[in-house]
């Protein structure tokens, strides 16, 4: 990994990537890639370079790769899970459509590609306490069916050309800097929001549902490391389970209050959002992630609450 470009580097997840590469990969060049109306801004911009990446313009990627000389592409475009429901025809277009031209360049260029999947790669019929690594997949959502499509398809460029494809399964990315925009699991990053400014909150998930979730530096960490990995011991690629914490909304809840006692919650289920979760996992065996490239979390529920609140109190120490 030297030259690096990330598409999404102002999303959730890339704006807080492309600056951990920047600053712990020793002499590489790491390309914010961004869609025109979501410029990056501050240090994001200020600390290395910036380019339009669209995965609808492929020959505007391969341009990139060939300027920058890429080796490595962490493909962060995505619509997430209650956004596509609403615009399936177009996540198919960026998660898929987007992926196979990335995969194409890929192999032109001698790329290495991250591609991330997620606990929406699962369905109803999966086992959803202690989920295999290799089960039964068959999600219901959009979202999902992208995400399976993508496990595979960069599997398959991997045993028919070679592309060093390489990815994990997030599960809901609980985050400070950006916000996730649409994604089923979101509320366990908005609640932090509405307990450090005062405001009730309004949880769209029943009590009771229990998700796979990670605090970011988990994630940014998984990133980095599976990309970095002997590929010897790789016995999977696409995709590995990683897990640190498993809760339903009121243990969450519970947790803020035992920092910000005054929390006032609200249940106002949205079906579609509840149907997704109803079908992913409760909890994902990690075990191939820990044994093929020495995967372990460092947050568990109660360190990231409190990193959470610590953070977002500095930023909105002015609104209580
Ligand atoms: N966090 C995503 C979502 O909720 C799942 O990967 O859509």
């Amino acid at each position: 990994m030297k030259n690096i470009l990330v598409i999404g580097s102002t999303g959730q997840i890339g704006s807080e990537l492309t600056m951990k590469l920047r600053r712990e990969i020793p002499g590489a060049t790491v390309v914010a890639g961004y869609i025109p109306g979501a410029e990056p801004k501050g240090e994001l911009l200020e600390s290395g370079p910036a380019e339009i990446a669209d995965v609808r313009n492929a020959a505007a990627l391969a341009d990139i790769v060939t300027r920058y000389q890429i080796d490595t592409i962490y493909n962060l475009a995505a619509l997430l899970s209650a956004v596509a429901e609403k615009k399936p025809l177009l996540a198919w277009d960026i998660q898929i459509n987007g992926l196979l031209d990335i995969l194409e360049i890929a192999r032109e260029k001698g790329c290495a590609v991250f591609t991330p999947s997620s606990i929406g790669s699962f369905g109803p019929e999966t086992p959803h306490d202690g989920t295999p690594q290799d089960t039964i997949q068959r999600p219901r959502s959009m979202y999902g069916c992208t995400k399976v499509a993508t496990e595979l398809l960069s599997d398959y460029y991997f045993h028919k050309y070679g592309v060093d494809t390489r990815s994990v399964r997030f599960p809901g990315l609980i985050s400070h800097v950006t916000l996730p925009g649409g994604g089923t699991t979101d509320y366990a990053v908005e609640v932090f929001y509405a307990a450090v400014k005062g405001e009730e909150f309004i949880c769209p998930i029943a009590a009771g549902t229990y998700m796979d979730m990670m605090y970011m530096p988990d994630a940014l960490k998984a990133a980095v490391d599976i990309m970095q990995a002997d590929p010897d011991r790789l016995v999977h690629r696409n995709s590995f389970n990683i897990a640190s914490m498993s809760f339903a909304p009121e243990t969450l809840f519970d947790k803020i209050r035992e920092y910000i006692p005054d929390l006032r919650v609200r249940y106002e289920v949205d079906p579609v959002r509840q149907a997704i979760a109803d079908s992913w996992p409760d909890r994902m065996d990690d075990s191939c992630a820990r044994a093929e490239w020495d995967w372990a979390p460092a947050f568990d529920l109660d360190t990231m609450a409190r990193d959470m609140i610590a953070h977002l109190s500095l930023r909105f120490a002015h609104t209580r």
